[in-house]
């Protein structure tokens, strides 16, 4: 049996499905806090209506932050694994409740990982981190100015790896918030020998992702295409450079860890790196030649606060530890699928 946090997100709802093809039962936990984080657009009820059409899947309406029914769950169960994915996940979310945004990150990565502790030792713990802990070092690199995107120059031209410095730069309450769950979750390595694991991400994405202006960089870009709605491109000329990785590739990651359970306490970087990424301006061509729709953006000369200029992922590490695993969905594919999927929503409406 597995348990997933944050089951209607992103990654849960992925990684739920994809163990619950493998016939795993799973244990989901989410109590829908990104619809009061972003509003009704940022509602994960559709994915957990479609993940209880599985019966071997059993959902809890629970907050993470709610200790008392975290560890009911924890004493009439046994996991074998855990991935903790609930979180509020923006960046610039984070400066409007600093409180819930490190209570949320912080304060709940500690309550799973008390859980697992007293409850349920011998399981393997995968945290979602982020590649915003490393705050924005990462913009006082040297970059080339091309015509759609900047490009990284030098040492990194093969990405970022775990190596960048933490300290000295900006990360927003979000990133010290991550960081400090990050901390927390190699330290449960390290110093209690659980089988914990951080993924510290950069940009992932998928179909399915509840997409709004201040998360889900390019799902809320697709959508705005697709639906026709002003983007507002912040800062940067519009040619930041993001790495994507798509929910069922991270979901591959974790098989693999899974399968092959951590050194306690590692991190990896992970991302789409130089297989899968893309810069605004490149995605909104994109946007407008498998939408066939003029696509409808304001610049606003100012980029967001700690934003990162270019992010591009290094996974030599991981690779090395895990040889088998190979991204599957390119940029490519992904807007695709973002296409299919909205096309069909439209159908059923
Ligand atoms: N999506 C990305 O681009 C990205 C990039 C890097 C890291 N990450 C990390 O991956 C993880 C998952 O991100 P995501 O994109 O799936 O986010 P998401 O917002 O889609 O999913 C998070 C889920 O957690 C739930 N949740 C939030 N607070 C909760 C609480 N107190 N109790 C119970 N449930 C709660 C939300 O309702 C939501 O469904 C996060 O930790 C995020 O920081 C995401």
């Amino acid at each position: 049996m597995i348990l997933v946090t944050g089951t209607g997100g992103l990654i849960g709802n992925s990684v739920s499905d994809f163990f619950l093809k493998r016939k795993f039962d799973v244990i989901g936990v989410d109590n829908n806090q990104r619809k009061k984080f972003f509003g009704k657009n940022g509602s994960i009820e559709q994915n957990i209506i479609q993940l209880k059409k599985n019966k071997k899947f059993q959902h809890k309406f629970i907050d993470i932050l709610d200790k008392k029914k975290l560890e009911n769950i924890f004493k009439k169960n046994r996991f074998s694994l855990i991935v903790h994915a609930a979180a509020q996940p923006s960046h610039d979310w984070s400066a409007t409740n600093p409180n819930l945004d490190f209570h949320t990150n912080a304060v709940g990565t500690l309550n799973i990982l008390e859980c697992v502790r007293k409850y349920n030792p011998n399981s393997t713990i995968i945290y979602l981190s982020t590649n915003k802990v490393y705050g924005d070092v990462v913009n006082s690199f040297k970059y080339k100015e091309l015509k759609t995107r900047y490009e990284v120059k030098d040492k990194h031209k093969d990405g970022f790896d775990e190596n960048i410095n933490i300290d000295n730069s900006k990360h927003s309450p979000f990133g010290v918030s991550k960081l400090s769950g990050d901390l927390l979750v190699q330290e449960y390595g390290k110093y209690f020998g659980l089988k914990t694991c951080c993924l510290r991400a950069g940009c992932l994405t998928g179909e399915t992702h509840a997409g709004v202006e201040l998360h889900g960089f390019l799902s809320y870009l697709f959508k705005s295409a697709y639906y026709k709605k002003k983007y507002y491109i912040y800062g940067y000329k519009g040619k930041q450079v993001r790495d994507n990785l798509s929910s069922y590739d991270v979901s591959t990651i974790i098989w693999e860890l899974y399968n092959k359970p951590p050194i306690p306490g590692e991190i990896f970087n992970i991302g789409g790196g130089r297989e899968s990424n893309i810069s605004i301006l490149e995605a909104i061509k994109k946007c407008e030649a498998i939408t066939k729709k003029k696509f409808d953006f304001k610049y606003v000369n100012t980029e967001r606060s700690g934003d990162h200029k270019f992010w591009i992922t290094n996974m030599k590490k991981f690779k090395k530890r895990y040889p088998k695993w190979k991204i599957k969905y390119s940029i490519d594919d992904i807007f695709l699928q973002m296409l299919d999927y909205e096309n069909f929503r439209t159908f059923r409406k």
